[in-house]
């Protein structure tokens, strides 16, 4: 089936092909069709990414940076383009730039670990955070602050769920130390200014970290344009496997920088009176990483190369502004965010729990997130416990957005 010919914006994608490259997308649940909307949780696999997993342990497998043989040889090789086909998507200015982690949440804490140990930050110092980030890039820095006694700030949200930078603004001081922001709230959708967020706390010479874990899937990423010190994103949710993660540093600042976990591949020297630590980035990636999730990551970033990011975007941006106008006109309906939102939809309605609505939602094929998304603080912002979050990916359809507001109104009868 394809979508029908109609005025509105016509997608470069063809989500129906691309489906088939899904083969988890091809199953019933609760025997129906699966509508999967739950790609800011974690996004499905294509063939390519399943086939190189698989060739990596057929072919590959072996450990790396170790060995004189043949395959130790092989599978650094693979590993280390990986790290060049990450480092040229996000337009790093060195290989050596990027650091292979489990994840964003890793990410964070190794940075918020090794600022601690660098003793950069002191009790007369402050970080800032948004009200929009996630638990992972707000806990960390807030143990950080625990430690050392410097406190967190926080840029307030505004009704319409964008970050209020006017307060940002007067936040700012030469007591910051770090700016600690996401580029695109997973809860809300909401596409942060992270270049005037850099730029503003540059000129107070704080250090910038972006959580990048809901644009990497969404948006063309350009680190010299966003002049960030840190940015980071997941794998899973860009099309590759789960376990696998990107720290990017500036390189000057990596070199600074302290390591983290200690272990082989992380030194120079060791002996019993002193070691000496490896460059960027293996002075950071302790013990024997993701190598099989590293060179899938890339796979799954050729993947979205050959679509290309603007293609991904262009769509993704046509099904949430379909879908945002499919809803609107259900009745007790409160959608959160501004309309210029990526990757995901928030929504409740008044007097109905969305944890009800979800359940109904699954037993009709669709797989939507409710609850809090690890945003809590954002909850209680806006006095709610959670919300139903529709989030998007390249392979789903028009059809499947106007499937939802079909299968909401069920729902709402239900419970009405
Ligand atoms: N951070 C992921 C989400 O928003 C898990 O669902």
């Amino acid at each position: 089936m394809t979508a029908e010919t109609t005025d509105a914006p016509v997608s470069a994608l063809d989500p129906y092909e691309l489906k088939k490259q899904f083969p988890i997308l091809q199953q019933q649940v609760h025997g129906k069709p699966l509508v999967y909307l739950d790609n800011a949780a974690t996004s499905q696999k294509p063939l390519c990414v399943l086939d190189s997993s698989r060739h990596y342990y057929e072919k590959l497998n072996s450990n790396i940076h170790r060995g004189v043989h043949h395959l130790a040889q092989a599978a650094t090789a693979a590993h280390e383009a990986a790290r060049t086909t990450v480092a040229k998507h996000l337009n790093a200015a060195r290989d050596e730039e990027i650091i292979f982690t489990s994840g964003t949440t890793d990410s964070v804490n190794l940075v918020a670990g090794v600022l601690v140990k660098s003793g950069r930050i002191g009790p007369e110092d402050e970080i800032i955070v948004s009200g929009l980030e996630h638990h992972s890039n707000t806990v960390p820095w807030q143990m950080l602050c625990e430690q050392v006694g410097a406190t967190l700030r926080v840029i307030p949200v505004l009704d319409d769920g964008t970050l209020d930078l006017e307060t940002y603004q007067s936040l700012l001081s030469e007591r910051t130390k770090l700016v600690a922001v996401n580029h695109i709230s997973n809860a809300f959708g909401t596409v942060n200014n992270v270049i005037h967020i850099c730029r503003e706390a540059k000129n107070h010479g704080a250090l910038t970290f972006i959580d990048g874990a809901q644009s990497a899937p969404h948006l063309p990423i350009d680190l010299q344009l966003i002049n960030c010190d840190f940015y980071a994103f997941s794998g899973h949710k860009v099309y590759g496997p789960t376990g696998i993660g990107i720290l990017y540093g500036r390189h000057k600042l990596l070199t600074e920088l302290p390591p983290w976990k200690g272990g082989g591949e992380m030194i120079k020297e060791v002996t019993f009176e002193k070691t000496t630590y490896n460059d960027p980035p293996f002075k950071f990636e302790a013990g024997t990483p993701n190598i099989e999730g590293g060179i899938a990551l890339a796979a799954a970033i050729d993947f979205v190369n050959n679509l290309g990011v603007e293609n991904i975007h262009a769509h993704e941006d046509l099904l949430i502004r379909k879908c945002a106008a499919v809803l609107e006109d259900l009745d007790g309906i409160t959608i959160y965010g501004p309309e210029d939102r990526a990757g995901a939809l928030s929504f409740t309605f008044e007097g109905i729990h969305h944890y009800d609505l979800g359940t109904l939602l699954d037993q009709m094929g669709f797989a939507l997130r409710t609850g809090h998304h690890c945003c809590q603080p954002l909850m209680k912002r806006f006095g709610i416990t959670g919300t139903l979050r529709a989030s998007f990916a390249a392979y789903n359809t028009e059809e499947e957005v106007d499937q939802l507001g079909i299968a909401l109104k069920k729902a709402l009868m239900m419970l009405r």
